[in-house]
């Protein structure tokens, strides 16, 4: 009883507080002008706005905060320049609201994690939250209330450089990270002074870009977008993720930013939410080149009927919405609405009860680099990295070799290991690969290090360095991918073989004839077959942070095991992108007997690296896959059991990937599916029962008529170390 009543006091308290947000909302937009209400929709960068550069707020933007023309600010940092600005705000203006400054924090805000595609291949949401947590203490500390992260876009292609900052190409893993960031962004309470307002972007489609051209026009079936795109989203906005990002791109014809069907329909009549949505970077402007507004003033209006709340730097509501009122031509409850939404955020994030609480400079020096956030770059980044081939156990090497070459641009690189979007990332922070090695391994152990040549570009002129030093040394260690701007934002690249001449000192290092690791760094999967047919070794660090080096060298001497796994497909070519694992089976799939099938004449259909795919430095051996019921009713639910057992000589950690197979549909469903996955930590010798539960949630999808129901028949499960090998069962649901 004492239980119950505890529970009804909190029901009633989140309630009334949830309705106090509103009635408070409602209270100072009874106060508000039409230009008042303008100015909440408006956002500025810190350095656009003002003509001079990022964080140096200049006359201009005070005296818009004053009049209160402006409601957020990006691209400010510091509590103090936070502080300065939030005081006009909060002082000076005559409704005193305060302001709300927004930072692309995506992967840290000093200290560097892993790029989040990175981040994702640990197949950890606690960690992916941990790491959230971390950025938000940080960010926090220095005046941020509001990160535009995370970023939740499915990407099926590697040319396109944003997919970097998502995690990967599957709307279930991606929905856990999703969830899991504005977790560990927001905390369990928005309103402390060390949790950020989240923002799920870019909403939506983005990762669709025909060709893997950034910005390029998104075309996608309403069944295709419902069922494989929208997912991650929505798990966004059911973690409570207080703000959306509206994408750049069009779908269907629409571009987002004007788009009914994705901000009202799903968004607020589907999904319910009282989210905001901020625009991107003048995507209400690019409504003119799109070709659906003939100016500003039009594209203002088609972006506020679609409830985009606020304007990032377009410009457009800040010289054309009031207008559109008075002219009669918007209702003002569309804009009464658009500022509820981002005032009921304000008070959320407890900035009217104070406007200063993130800015306190002792907490920003105490927090900035503090040992908690520096230790969790490493533990993050550690379960980041993929080992994709280790032949004959070269891995891990023994720290007693006589000498080591190490070769290549990236392994002395401090600022790429930071990847794109790094914030206030610092390079000085970052220990190199070669510095983390030698930090490894003594002084007993000589490292002779050659470039051997830069990232892009014909010059050979380094070979003969590195083929010198390569033949000194007992083992090659040859870091090699992209530099760091090569992914991320405007990245899209044609070809995604190794670039420059990179996989030509590989060719020539190759034939000295000495054991040779590659360590990769990039934010995109590769094409490099001839990586994997001949080089012993490969280890996927991607983009690692600050403790790239003693991540590294922490796995390539042993001291931890790898346990990364992909979560997005790795092509042989680029000839066969799209190519991702969940694809349908076609009426004629590949059967090598039938020319007339589903397949290249010139290649194979299968992935240089399939989709979960990952090493480790121990062997594990699944065994006893069963099933609790081999029929189930269209509600119940059916427990799936597999034995995995460490059957090699160290302990290790593996992610146990459930996929299923709806077998005949109204409409083709995938060959596979992922579900669930856990991830268990198992001593040598060990072996763990790992149990899962599929709920009929777990097997709905949009059906013949676009219902979200679950249909009778039979399906297949499967349970295994990636999404290729695998073992099987099946059940049937019966009506
Ligand atoms: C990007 C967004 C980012 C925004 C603000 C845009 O160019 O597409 O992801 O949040 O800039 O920096």
């Amino acid at each position: 009883m004492k239980k119950l009543l505890f529970i009804f006091f909190i029901s009633i308290s989140i309630f009334s507080q949830k309705k106090s947000f509103e009635q408070r909302a409602d209270s100072v937009l009874a106060l508000m002008t039409l230009e008042e209400k303008v100015g909440q929709l408006v956002q500025y960068s810190g350095g656009w706005a003002t003509g001079v550069e990022t964080g140096k707020p200049t006359e201009g933007s005070d005296e818009l905060i004053r009049k209160g023309k402006v409601g957020s600010f990006l691209n400010v940092v510091s509590s103090k320049l936070t502080g300065k600005m939030q005081k006009i705000a909060a002082e000076e203006s005559r409704l005193k609201i305060p302001l709300i400054f927004g930072l692309d924090v995506i992967h840290g805000y000093v200290s560097t994690f892993p790029v989040p595609l990175a981040e994702a291949s640990s197949w950890n949401p606690s960690l992916v939250e941990k790491s959230a947590r971390m950025q938000a203490l940080e960010a926090s500390s220095a005046g941020i209330h509001w990160t535009f992260n995370p970023m939740v876009d499915i990407a099926r292609d590697p040319r396109w450089g944003r997919i970097m900052e998502g995690s990967g190409e599957d709307p279930y893993l991606g929905s856990q990270m999703a969830a899991a960031r504005v977790r560990g962004y927001q905390g369990n309470d928005l309103s402390a002074n060390n949790t950020i307002l989240a923002c799920v972007k870019h909403y939506a489609g983005y990762g669709g870009a025909e060709g893997g051209r950034d910005y390029n026009t998104v075309d996608l079936s309403e069944r295709n977008f419902r069922d494989f795109y929208l997912p991650p989203y929505k798990a966004g906005v059911e973690a409570g993720a207080g703000s959306l990002m509206a994408s750049f791109n069009e779908i269907g014809g629409v571009p987002s930013s004007a788009s009914k069907f994705l901000m009202t329909q799903i968004l607020r009549n589907e999904w319910k939410t009282d989210a905001f949505v901020v625009s991107d970077w003048n995507s209400i402007g690019e409504l003119i080149p799109h070709g659906v507004a003939k100016d500003l003033k039009e594209a203002a209006k088609l972006g506020i009927e679609s409830t985009v709340d606020m304007d990032m730097e377009a410009n457009a509501y800040y010289s054309h919405l009031a207008n559109l009122v008075r002219e009669g031509k918007i209702d003002i409850k569309l804009v009464d609405a658009a500022v509820r939404r981002v005032l009921i955020a304000k008070f959320k994030l407890g900035l009217f009860d104070d406007p200063f609480k993130y800015c306190n400079e002792e907490r920003e020096q105490k927090t900035i680099k503090s040992k908690e956030i520096v230790d969790a770059t490493k533990e993050v980044a550690l379960e980041s990295i993929v080992l994709l081939k280790n032949e004959k156990n070269l891995l891990p090497l023994d720290k007693k070799l006589k000498s080591i070459a190490v070769v290549g641009y990236l392994a002395k690189s401090i600022s790429d290991p930071l990847g794109g979007w790094s914030a206030l990332g610092d390079s000085n922070d970052v220990v190199s690969i070669f510095d983390g090695i030698k930090n490894k391994i003594g002084k007993d152990v000589k490292i002779n290090y050659a470039k051997g040549c830069k990232i892009t570009g014909n010059d050979k002129s380094g070979f003969n360095e590195a083929i010198n030093v390569a033949k000194l040394s007992d083992v090659i260690i040859a870091v090699v991918g992209e530099t760091r701007n090569m992914s991320g934002e405007a990245s899209s690249r044609a070809t995604l073989d190794l670039p420059g001449v990179q996989e030509d000192l590989l060719k020539e290092l190759y034939k000295i004839g000495k054991p040779i690791v590659v360590i990769l760094m990039n934010g995109r999967p590769l094409t490099i077959p001839w990586l994997q047919e001949n080089i012993p070794a490969i280890v996927e660090a991607w983009y690692p942070g600050i403790s790239a080096g003693s991540v590294v060298a922490d796995i390539l001497f042993g001291d931890v095991n790898p346990s990364g796994k992909l979560t997005v497909t790795f092509p042989r070519y680029v000839g066969q992108i799209p190519i991702y694992y969940n694809h349908k089976n076609t009426g004629r799939p590949h059967d090598p007997k039938n020319h007339y099938t589903s397949y290249y004449m010139d290649l194979d259909n299968t992935p240089l690296y399939p989709f979960g795919f990952g090493l480790s430095y121990t062997t594990f051996e699944y065994s006893n896959l069963t099933l609790d019921k081999k029929e189930i009713k269209k509600n119940e639910s059916l427990k799936v059991f597999v034995d995995v057992k460490n059957t090699g000589t160290r302990e290790g950690k593996e992610v146990v990937q459930l996929y299923i197979r709806d077998l005949v549909g109204s409409v083709t469903r995938p060959v596979k599916e992922l579900k669930d996955f856990k991830k268990i930590s198992l001593k040598p010798g060990e072996t763990k029962h790992v149990e899962f539960t599929i709920t009929p949630d777990k097997l709905k999808f949009y059906d013949i008529n676009m219902d979200y129901v679950l249909e009778s028949g039979d399906f297949q499960v499967f349970v295994g170390t990636n999404s290729v090998d695998v073992k099987e069962t099946s059940f049937q649901i019966v009506e």
